[in-house]
């Protein structure tokens, strides 16, 4: 096996590499005047298990890449070609809401038919309810569920975890358990066809408390901004945004900042608040 850091993964695929003694080497990349995509092996490829390292926040030039890094690899000679993926892109958008719109989950998993195995942390999912299910190679699902608890546990007293929605409670609430605190969710109360309001369910579970807002994403902020208002009003002490990936869109980091919120997120993402490191999980996945 070898590891290959990719262009926006290279701190953690070294970290992993280290961590499963295994040789290490940066994918070179860089561009043609005109924008198109350059990339060269600096290791032999040959016979061996290539580790693909490359998150997909901002995915579309991250793609390009690692998919024409997977098929060089396979026409070096390469064994197996693995991509380890720590935030997975184009989820979300998985069944066609309006006319004519694009299917993204399914086209990744077509252009994704390259890799044999892939390894991601807790990919956005909703009406597909597992990894294997789209993609039709072997996958490794992870999670960061209990390094998110650890963080509580061992940074933050007198807590409380808020859910921000209730699809994302249970999971919340398993961070909660996990942490040995209490959960509560934020839920949407429709009064009208045109009046939606958020309300805590229990805010008395979180008056006095650091609060902790638990969720998988920070993209826009937009949910935790509503979350961060009502932890106010309901008396929080301090507030934390905690997330397992920190994309951070629309200048949302700086903005949840600015309401006097604490943002941390794991290294899924690298960058300023990555203050969880998930190396020593992804090492244990590609040693099974
Ligand atoms: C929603 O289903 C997710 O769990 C997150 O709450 C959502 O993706 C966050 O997005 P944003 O930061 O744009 O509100």
């Amino acid at each position: 096996m070898i590891i290959v850091g990719c262009s926006a993964s290279q701190k953690i695929a070294k970290e992993i590499a280290k961590k499963l003694k295994k040789p290490y080497y940066d994918l070179k990349v860089d561009s043609f005047p005109d924008g198109e995509t350059h990339l060269r092996f600096t290791n032999n490829a040959k016979g061996k298990n290539v580790v693909l390292v490359q998150t997909l926040n901002n995915p579309n030039d991250k793609l390009i890449e690692v998919i024409f890094a997977a098929y060089t690899a396979k026409d070096l000679g390469a064994k197996k070609v693995t991509l380890v993926a720590p935030y997975m892109a184009y989820l979300r958008q998985d069944k066609r809401f309006h006319s004519g719109e694009c299917v993204s989950n399914k086209i990744i998993a077509k252009l994704f038919e390259v890799f044999d195995e892939i390894i991601t942390i807790d990919p956005h999912l909703h009406r597909i309810k597992s990894l294997g299910k789209l993609f039709h190679k072997k996958t490794i699902t992870l999670t960061a569920n209990p390094l998110l608890s650890q963080y509580i546990k061992s940074k933050i007293k007198n807590a409380a975890v808020i859910g921000p929605d209730a699809e994302s409670f249970q999971w919340a609430l398993d961070v909660a358990k996990s942490a040995g605190c209490k959960a509560t969710v934020l839920k949407k109360k429709r009064y009208s066809s045109t009046t939606v309001r958020i309300k805590l369910h229990e805010p008395e579970l979180v008056k006095g408390k650091n609060v902790v807002i638990v969720d998988d994403i920070i993209s826009t902020g937009h949910t935790m901004m509503e979350t961060i208002k009502e932890s106010k009003k309901s008396g929080a002490k301090s507030i934390y945004c905690l997330c397992v990936h920190g994309i951070y869109a629309d200048n949302s980091l700086p903005k949840l900042r600015k309401m006097g919120a604490k943002v941390i997120a794991t290294n899924t993402i690298e960058g300023e608040t990555s203050n969880i490191n998930v190396a020593e999980l992804v090492s244990q996945a590609l040693k099974k």
